[in-house]
């Protein structure tokens, strides 16, 4: 289809009514050119396709669809494979249903562990986010849908969320917040972006040209559509100048109108009307040229995907040896999460979900251990108060077994798009309930099913912990295979389980005053900032058990010296020491020496791995590191600064466990300041080689005074009062014309 020839032919009132949708799912669609209308459907960890006219809460029902993982089980797996096959899977649903664009995957970072949307995102680390991101990405994309990354940035919270404004300096932006769609947007070349609802730095994120067109367009080489979150425009001709082409849902056909009416008063140039609509029917027609109208698929196929991915993405956060359960173990399994599990968690992800699994369930239809299994209810899902009865009632049974599994976690009303939680624990009746069965039997397993870190007040007198995140609609079947060790756990926390809620880098501000939230902890999101300051935590980022042991050794890298624009690849032996068969997360972080111009995270994570490994097996794991793996932004710049010293690469089993580590020297820039001027001080003008020559030129002395020293503490106080000594107390007088020549004397030195 020769789309510009197309454009041609509309009529000005035609353009315009393109730039938003027909209804609350469509693309408008014209008739008179024959142009169709294209579905966009939610997303991300299932097909909701509701029916016309319908809610885009999750409230009214949707078709059923199978519910695979939400975003933080899934990013659990650390395996870009399981995110692919999981996009595949939704691209293939989305090709039987006639729907052109499913509006994933989310990527916010986890700012703080109370967002209530956190369940559909993946990490707090940007590496982590971008990579899987990628990888579902070209999942879906593999299968012509588009894929749309949402919410595009800084949509952290969701109080307030279509009025805040996420206040951040440009460096935590690039850094963190940015990082976490750029690779992904680079890499897998999504077909849509959506933007969110908040405001960046006072700019609704809709109407920002900064980060629309010039970041992710001109920068990025973002060629796609960028659609609004559902209500997020602001005002419509801005927007449409800032980048946002496509406005869902319609709210009238006012919109449209003020853009015509932008065109013919010349406010609004036709040429940026024009470029809207061509990537808006760019993606309509691609879908359509592409469109497998054979397609069909299947659902209990994607059940067993869905149970796959589950499996893998549970992590076992402590198990003293308890686990594996043993067929002939006489267990009580506690909680009505067991019989009801919780799964997804609420909001526009709501899932009509095809076919729930318990984990009773499933013990049910297994004769091998039906036998040994009691239940009892305990806590309910909608988590209320347990009276003196029920407390004996479950005492007695966990006192009768030889091991108790409680079933906890959050009820749904606690996470959820739309709010935020409010703290970190759970319901306090399941911290009781866990407290009283300790009393009576040491062999308690606690199985979590939460879309967010919990404070674990108990954890001391429990014999193991398994988080299942919110594991979609498998989670059941998932559980069993791994409480009984058919499925190795092999899932790994992509975030930090802080000890407890003040321990957090956003509190005590945690959602910001009035509209103004300010992100002062910067770049020390997450781990970055727990472990730059040794924080003690629950559970590092990165954590993760197994059923069996594996050790790492050689660890090797390609170069010891590292320049700008090289690769370097590290790698590392790990073996299987165990008897059991497992997968193995390997991370790579790298450590950073002291800069001279800024803070930065004691390390980040560069790099990882999962790889499968049968008993006594090794295998070489393998990373490449390029200039952004040891850079950081500068801001005064405006580009990534690759300063030189002396990195480390570590590798680890967790952010707070490093096993190996080595040096790698890294040739790159000294930081000086861009720009000097009279109060620069000495020592940073001196770190450019040549600039004492140069200053002479200049009649600037840059001699220290003779001046006697008794002891090694007096020369350091001299050095220092030297080091940040003002240019002024070296000239007497300089103007403009002559400061300007001596920074184009000192850029010709570097
Ligand atoms: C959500 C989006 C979602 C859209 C359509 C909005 O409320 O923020 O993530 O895709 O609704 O349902």
């Amino acid at each position: 289809m020769n789309i510009r020839k197309l454009i041609s032919e509309m009529t000005l009132e035609e353009k315009a009514s393109m730039c938003s949708g027909s209804d609350g799912w469509h693309t408008q669609g014209i008739d008179r050119l024959n142009i169709p209308a294209m579905r966009l459907s939610d997303g991300p960890h299932g097909l909701r396709k509701q029916k016309e006219g319908t809610d885009n809460l999750g409230i009214q029902e949707s078709i059923p669809a199978v519910c695979f993982p939400a975003g933080c089980a899934l990013a659990a797996s650390f395996d870009r494979g399981i995110l692919k096959k999981t996009g595949q899977a939704l691209g293939e649903e989305c090709q039987a249903e006639n729907v052109g664009i499913l509006l994933g995957p989310g990527v916010n970072i986890k700012r703080s562990p109370l967002c209530g949307r956190n369940f559909e995102y993946y990490s707090e680390d940007p590496f982590v986010s971008s990579e899987l991101a990628a990888a579902y990405i070209e999942g879906v994309q593999e299968k012509n849908i588009g894929a749309c990354i949402k919410h595009f940035f800084a949509n952290n919270q969701e109080t307030r969320r279509f009025s805040a404004s996420s206040e951040l300096d440009e460096r935590t932006a690039r850094e963190i917040y940015l990082a976490a769609f750029e690779n992904a947007v680079k890499k897998a070349k999504p077909k849509a972006v959506m933007c969110a609802y908040n405001r960046i730095n006072g700019i609704y994120a809709a109407e920002n040209k900064k980060y629309l067109n010039d970041v992710l367009r001109d920068e990025w080489g973002f060629d796609g559509l960028v659609v609004s979150d559902w209500g997020a425009v602001n005002d419509r001709v801005p927007d449409l100048k800032a980048g946002t082409d496509l406005e869902m849902p319609p709210v009238s056909t006012r919109n449209d109108e003020r853009i015509v009416e932008a065109v013919k008063t010349g406010k609004l140039d036709e040429q940026i009307l024009d470029r809207a609509v061509e990537r808006i029917l760019n993606c309509v027609y691609e879908y359509e040229e592409k469109r497998d109208r054979q397609t069909v698929y299947n659902h209990e196929k994607d059940h067993e995907t869905a149970k796959k991915a589950a499996a893998e993405s549970m992590v076992l956060l402590k198990n003293n040896g308890v686990l594996p359960l043993n067929n002939r173990d006489k267990v009580a399994v506690i909680g009505e999460f067991a019989l009801n599990p919780r799964f997804q968690g609420g909001g526009s992800s709501h899932i009509n979900a095809f076919r729930v699994e318990s984990f009773m369930e499933c013990v049910c239809r297994d004769a091998d251990v039906n036998d040994g299994v009691t239940y009892v209810q305990g806590f309910h899902t909608a988590g209320s108060e347990n009276d003196l009865r029920v407390i004996k009632h479950v005492a007695e049974a966990a006192r009768n077994a030889d091991k108790v599994l409680v079933f906890a976690g959050l009820p749904e009303s606690y996470e959820s798009e739309g709010y935020d939680r409010e703290n970190m624990r759970l319901p306090e009746e399941q911290n009781r309930l866990i407290r009283e069965i300790a009393a009576v039997n040491e062999n308690i397993i606690v199985v979590l099913h939460n879309g967010a870190p919990v404070e674990m007040p108990w954890i001391d007198s429990v014999s193991a912990v398994l988080e299942t995140y919110l594991s979609g609609e498998a989670v059941g079947a998932a559980v069993k295979d791994v409480l009984y060790g058919k499925t190795n756990p092999c899932g790994r926390l992509p975030e930090t389980f802080p000890v407890r809620l003040e321990d957090t880098p956003v509190y005590p501000d945690l959602t910001g005053e009035g509209d103004r939230v300010c992100y002062r902890e910067g770049v020390f999101v997450g781990y970055r900032y727990y472990d730059t300051r040794k924080m003690k935590v629950l559970f590092p980022f990165g954590h993760g058990l197994s059923y069996t042991d594996y050790t790492y050794s050689n660890l090797r890298l390609s170069s010891e010296q590292f320049r700008e624009g090289d690769k370097l690849i590290v790698s590392v032996d790990v073996t299987n020491v165990g008897d059991l068969s497992g997968k193995e997360v390997i991370q790579l972080y790298i450590k950073s020496p002291r800069s001279q111009a800024v803070r930065r995270p004691v390390h980040e994570l560069k790099g990882f791995t999962k790889i499968f490994l049968r008993p006594g097996e090794t295998k070489t794991a393998e990373f490449e590191l390029d200039s952004r793996s040891f850079s950081w932004f500068c801001t005064e710049r405006h580009e990534w600064f690759l300063e030189s010293g002396e990195y480390e690469a570590e590798i680890a089993k967790s952010s707070q466990n490093v096993i190996l580590r080595r040096t790698i020297r890294v040739l790159g820039r000294s930081y000086i300041p861009q720009r000097v001027d009279i109060h620069t001080p000495l020592g940073d003008i001196l770190r450019i080689p040549g600039s004492v020559e140069l200053l002479k030129k200049y009649g600037i002395s840059v001699a220290q005074e003779e001046c006697t020293v008794e002891n090694e503490n007096e020369e350091q106080i001299l050095q220092a009062h030297y080091e940040y000594m003002p240019l002024r107390a070296r000239v007497s007088e300089m103007n403009d014309r002559q400061i300007h020549e001596l920074n184009q004397a000192l850029c010709s030195l570097l």
